[in-house]
């Protein structure tokens, strides 16, 4: 039938289905195309000898057999970070009644800080089908979305990652479980009406009130569209430990290398006093880049010791005494390309 129409109303044609009934809610790759999952590590300003760009960046997702360096920059309007995040952003996808979304970080765009909060920060988008959960390190981040997509350049001088996985909605519904848990930030969100019978901890945050919770942590298993599985692992306030050696690592049965910001006189030692160990990664060596300091990388992920275990989490806390009393979690996945990327990365750590 299009092809009775001129080449314009063809192109017109093609776009209108695009925008309106071709395309779920996902993560995006590079070229903006549905992927399962995604991972962009941003390399730090200062390596150790060099000074970069600040906003170049390492990709990977399922098709890519590891990392790749990016051909874009975080601070531009392409690229996967972009590309996911514009879908909220795009046709004011905000406004409507038919998607739930939220924005949330401790540390949120032109707001002041307040306690309280967990140490958290992310970004979901769903309709009722499916969408994304976007977790990453990077304070100011995203962008209120009548602003549009800006990274901010504040994040430019350290280290951060951010890991997207596209869910069908059904577990949205354990999502939403979790976050009671790490209780976020929620600075920009809507959870239209008809959807708060089944996303009440959601309506609850987005509302300002505090879900009630019946234990101090909680563990999900979740599955991706495409069936990758991953752990969410959250604790509240109230579970005031350090969550790689008090729980995480004990948990999965692995002794874990850890890469936390830890400021200079409040870091956590390597500790070995538990069954399961949590040692501090003190130097990342990403492929194509120079080796940086952990002090300069403010991303939050750990990777099994040994290749047996084959266990890679990111997450929201850093290990640091103050963060036990926070809420926070890990997303954890058992792939091996995940692994490999990141165990690779391990140039130096502290052993107890
Ligand atoms: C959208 O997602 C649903 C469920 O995840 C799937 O059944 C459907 O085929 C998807 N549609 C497109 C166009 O990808
Ligand atoms: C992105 O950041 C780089 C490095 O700070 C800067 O030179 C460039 O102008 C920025 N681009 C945009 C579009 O903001
Ligand atoms: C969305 O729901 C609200 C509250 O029920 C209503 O006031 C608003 O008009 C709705 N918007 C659209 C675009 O349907
Ligand atoms: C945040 O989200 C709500 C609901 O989606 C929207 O109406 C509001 O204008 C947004 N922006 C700010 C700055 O709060
Ligand atoms: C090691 O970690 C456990 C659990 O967080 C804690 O109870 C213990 O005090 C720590 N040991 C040392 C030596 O820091």
């Amino acid at each position: 039938m299009a092809s009775h129409l001129s080449p314009c109303c063809q192109i017109i044609v093609v776009l209108l289905c695009c925008t309106l009934c071709c395309c779920n809610i996902s993560c995006r790759n590079e070229a903006g195309e549905p992927v399962d999952w995604f991972i962009v590590y941003k390399l730090p300003l200062y390596k150790i000898g060099k000074v970069g760009s600040g906003v170049d960046y390492m990709y990977m997702d399922s098709s890519t057999e590891g990392w790749q360096m990016s051909k874009f920059t975080v601070n531009i309007s392409q690229g996967a970070l972009w590309s996911t995040l514009n879908q909220l952003y795009m046709g004011k996808t905000y406004e409507s009644n038919s998607s739930v979304y939220a924005l949330y970080n401790d540390a949120p765009p032109n707001m002041d800080y307040i306690r309280g909060y967990g140490h958290t920060k992310g970004a979901l988008l769903f309709d009722r089908t499916q969408g994304f959960w976007l977790t990453h390190s990077v304070p100011h981040f995203p962008s209120f979305p009548e602003e549009g997509y800006i990274y901010p350049s504040s994040g430019k001088f350290f280290g951060q990652t951010a890991l997207c996985v596209t869910y069908q909605y059904e577990q949205l519904l354990r999502i939403a479980q979790q976050m009671a848990y790490i209780y976020p930030r929620f600075y920009n969100c809507s959870v239209p009406d008809a959807f708060v019978a089944d996303l009440l901890q959601l309506a609850q945050i987005c509302g300002g009130t505090k879900p009630p919770l019946f234990s101090d942590k909680r563990v999900e298993h979740l599955s991706s569209v495409g069936g990758e599985k991953f752990i969410s692992f959250v604790k509240s306030e109230r579970f005031v430990d350090d969550i790689y050696t008090g729980w995480v690592a004990q948990a999965l049965d692995a002794d874990l290398l850890v890469e936390t910001w830890q400021r200079v006189g409040h870091e956590l030692p390597s500790n070995c006093s538990l069954p399961k160990h949590a040692m501090n990664i003190k130097r990342i060596k990403l492929p194509w880049s120079d080796q940086f300091k952990s002090s300069y990388d403010h991303s939050k992920w750990c990777v099994s010791q040994a290749y047996e275990d084959q266990v890679t989490c990111l997450g929201d806390l850093n290990r640091e005494k103050a963060q036990m009393w926070r809420g926070g979690g890990l997303v954890c996945s058992f792939n091996p390309l995940i692994y490999k990327a990141f165990r690779q990365a391990v140039d130096h750590f502290i052993s107890c």
